[in-house]
């Protein structure tokens, strides 16, 4: 039987998954996937699809360069080009990562090691392909990151609440472009918290993926985003 993890444990439970066995994933896990994209397509507006047996995007230098082995499955991550477009697909992005680690599979956010023109998705008149993340069963597992500290990444006037240091505590397990972690939490002693971002590409995809973790560690009713 599948053992049903928490949020909380996903999120300490992954790490990037850069080499995939060959098999294909469970009909039954690619249709509870495909609901979740649906639930997440008409709550955000986005065009989320998943693609299935799909090697072609990875058959590139840039794939084997990066280390990516037996990809055949991603997320294509789709939506209309506004300037809100990558902080969205970093959110929901990372809501789809930890749905499918708690399906037991692994993932990787891929901006770069990809071929864009091969990769087979959908885009509607003014929408783009904002970055895809592959999906599968890991050949390995990976590993944790190296992180920043707590300290370094907060900026806090008064005594930090309990519920503050989990959303940060969860922040510093999220994945960002090249591990980063250019971002700073900014608490104002009450209950509002500011997280801004640093420059840099795909810095807005980390913004949006650092909040769902801060919500998840935090607790939504314990706190307002500035
Ligand atoms: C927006 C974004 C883009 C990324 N692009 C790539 C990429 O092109 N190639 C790659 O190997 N890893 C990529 N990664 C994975 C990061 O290198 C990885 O998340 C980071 O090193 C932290 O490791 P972890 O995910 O195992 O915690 C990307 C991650 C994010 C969030």
């Amino acid at each position: 039987m599948k053992k049903v993890i928490t949020l909380e444990q996903a999120i300490r439970q992954r790490h990037s998954v850069r080499s995939y066995e060959s098999k294909s994933i469970d009909e039954k896990i690619s249709d509870e996937l495909n609901r979740e994209i649906e639930k997440i397509n008409s709550e955000s507006g986005l065009h989320f699809q998943l693609l299935l047996n799909r090697p072609e995007a990875f058959d590139s230098f840039l794939a084997r360069y990066g280390g990516f082995k037996n990809v055949r499955n991603y997320f294509a991550l789709v939506g209309s080009d506004d300037g809100t477009l990558d902080e969205k697909c970093g959110y929901y992005g990372e809501k789809l990562v930890l749905s499918a680690q708690r399906m037991g599979l692994s993932t990787c956010w891929i901006g770069g090691s990809f071929s864009r023109k091969k990769a087979a998705y959908e885009a509607e008149p003014g929408e783009k392909l904002c970055l895809i993340i592959s999906v599968g069963y890991a050949a390995d597992e990976g590993k944790a990151h190296k992180s920043k500290d707590f300290s370094s990444v907060v900026s806090a006037q008064g005594d930090i609440p309990d519920w503050f240091r989990r959303g940060v505590e969860l922040s510093l397990l999220a994945p960002t472009a090249l591990n980063r972690q250019k971002f700073l939490f900014i608490f104002d002693g009450a209950n509002t918290v500011s997280v801004k971002a640093g420059r840099g590409p795909f810095s807005g995809v980390d913004l949006g993926i650092v909040k769902y973790h801060f919500e998840t560690g935090a607790g939504k009713d314990n706190f307002n985003w500035a």
